[in-house]
C-alpha cells in the first residue's frame, strides 16, 4: 500500500481536551498552510479565508473575544465555566481558522464554494496529523458568533466559520472509533 493510503487508513483525531500544547515548528505551519491551499477549487474562487492564532495571540483572542462573547449571554457564569472560556485556543499550540467566504451571485454556486472551504480543513487537519501532530477540527459555540466571523476577518452577513483546526502534540496515541460499515454507505448503481 502506498505510504498516503496507509496513513488515510489509519489516521485519527486527538481532541483539543486531550492534546497539549507542544511546539508546531514554523517550517512545519508553513507546509500545512501550502497544503490547505491546494484544495480543488471549482473556477479558481478561493472562496475561504485562513486565519493562524498563536503564540500570545491565543490568549489575548481568548480572554479578549471568546471571554466577552460568552458573557454577553451568560453573565451568571460560574468560576469554571470562566476558566474554560478564556482558555480555549490555549489548549492548542496553533489554532487555524477557516472561513468560507462564498461569492454570492457567482457562476459557480455558493454551495460549491462551501465545500471547498471544508476541502480547506480536511487538507490542514490531515498534513497536521501526516506530521505527527495532534490535531483536531473543532466548531463549538464561537464558531457562530457573528463578531467572532468579523475579528477573523469574515463579514458575518455571508460568511461562516467552516472550523477551527487546533494543532498541538500528542500525549498518546488514541484509540480508534467506531468507523462506519461501508456496505451501509456504499452502492454500487
Ligand atoms: C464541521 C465539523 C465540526 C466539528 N466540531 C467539533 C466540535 O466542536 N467538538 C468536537 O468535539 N468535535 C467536533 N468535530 C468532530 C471531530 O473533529 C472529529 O471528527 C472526531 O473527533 C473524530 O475524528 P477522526 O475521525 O478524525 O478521528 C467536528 C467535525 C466536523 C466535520
Amino acid at each position: 500500500m502506498s505510504e498516503v493510503l496507509d496513513f488515510f487508513s489509519k489516521r485519527r483525531s486527538v481532541t483539543a481536551k486531550r492534546m497539549s500544547e507542544g511546539n508546531v515548528l514554523e517550517e512545519h505551519l508553513q507546509l500545512i498552510l501550502n497544503a490547505g491551499l491546494r484544495v480543488p477549487d471549482h473556477g479558481g474562487v478561493k472562496p475561504w479565508k485562513i486565519s493562524v492564532i498563536k503564540g500570545q495571540r491565543r490568549k489575548i483572542f481568548d480572554e479578549k473575544i471568546i471571554l466577552n462573547e460568552f458573557l454577553k449571554d451568560n453573565n451568571n457564569a460560574s468560576e469554571e465555566l470562566i476558566k474554560m472560556e478564556s482558555s480555549r485556543f490555549q489548549r492548542a499550540h496553533t489554532v487555524i481558522a477557516i472561513l468560507s467566504t462564498p461569492e454570492l451571485d457567482h457562476k459557480i454556486p455558493e454551495w460549491e464554494q462551501v465545500l471547498s472551504a471544508g476541502a480547506v480543513c480536511t487538507t490542514i487537519l490531515y498534513a497536521a496529523q501526516a506530521l505527527g501532530y495532534a490535531a483536531q477540527w473543532v466548531t463549538e459555540w464561537y464558531a457562530y458568533n457573528k463578531n467572532i466571523i468579523e475579528e477573523l476577518g469574515g463579514d458575518p452577513m455571508k460568511d461562516k466559520i467552516a472550523g477551527f483546526i487546533y494543532i498541538g502534540s500528542k500525549n498518546k496515541d488514541p484509540k480508534e472509533r467506531t468507523r462506519p460499515n461501508k456496505d451501509d454507505y456504499v452502492s454500487y448503481y
